[in-house]
């Protein structure tokens, strides 16, 4: 079996990952984490110097690589779940349990703001109401696809171990 984290940039999903890992004992695999060391290049540089669609491809190719293995907890990008048939495939995998973790975007753009300089879709946004903008427009595009999730965990005002345990409590 597996855990699928699906989710809008800066929900949590490597930090509920990781622990969730501890908690059931499963391999804890980020797909950033995993292309980054496929392709030895960032996601930023990969962004800068090959694309988006490139990134895209690859993220596609990678999703249906990890997704065969078994036991693990897996912690997706952003956008994996709403390019191409990634979602569908998502959904069809084999003991593949996927929860949305749903944030609000005032929650949202408080953890981004910091670490906005790193990522490559939001690194041109000035202010704190570009970003705002940004978000509500760009999850209420993804949540489509967020919301065919098996579990959805709303994270706002939990800490990471609450999350986590919901997370387990609704599968074991
Ligand atoms: C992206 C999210 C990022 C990373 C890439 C694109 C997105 O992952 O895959 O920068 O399209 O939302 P995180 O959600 O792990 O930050």
């Amino acid at each position: 079996m597996s855990i699928v984290l699906i989710g809008y940039m800066g929900s949590g999903k490597s930090s509920v990952g990781k622990k969730l890992s501890e908690m059931v004992n499963f391999k804890f695999i980020d797909l950033d984490d995993y292309i980054e060391e496929k392709e030895k290049l960032s996601i930023a540089q990969i962004f800068e110097t090959k694309g988006e669609i490139y990134f895209r491809k690859k993220e596609h190719l990678y999703l249906q690589e990890v997704l065969e293995l078994r036991d693990t907890i897996l912690s997706l990008g952003g956008g994996t779940p709403c390019y191409g048939s990634n979602m569908d495939t998502i959904l069809k995998a084999e003991g593949a349990h996927s929860v949305y973790l749903k944030s609000s975007i005032p929650n949202l753009v408080r953890r981004l703001n910091p670490e906005k300089a790193q990522r490559p879709l939001i690194a041109h946004l000035k202010s704190d109401e570009e970003l705002t903008e940004f978000i509500g427009k760009h999850l209420f595009e993804r949540s489509f696809y967020y919301n065919q999730s098996n579990q959805t965990v709303v994270t706002d005002g939990k800490n990471i171990e609450t999350i986590a345990e919901e997370i387990v409590a609704n599968l074991f």
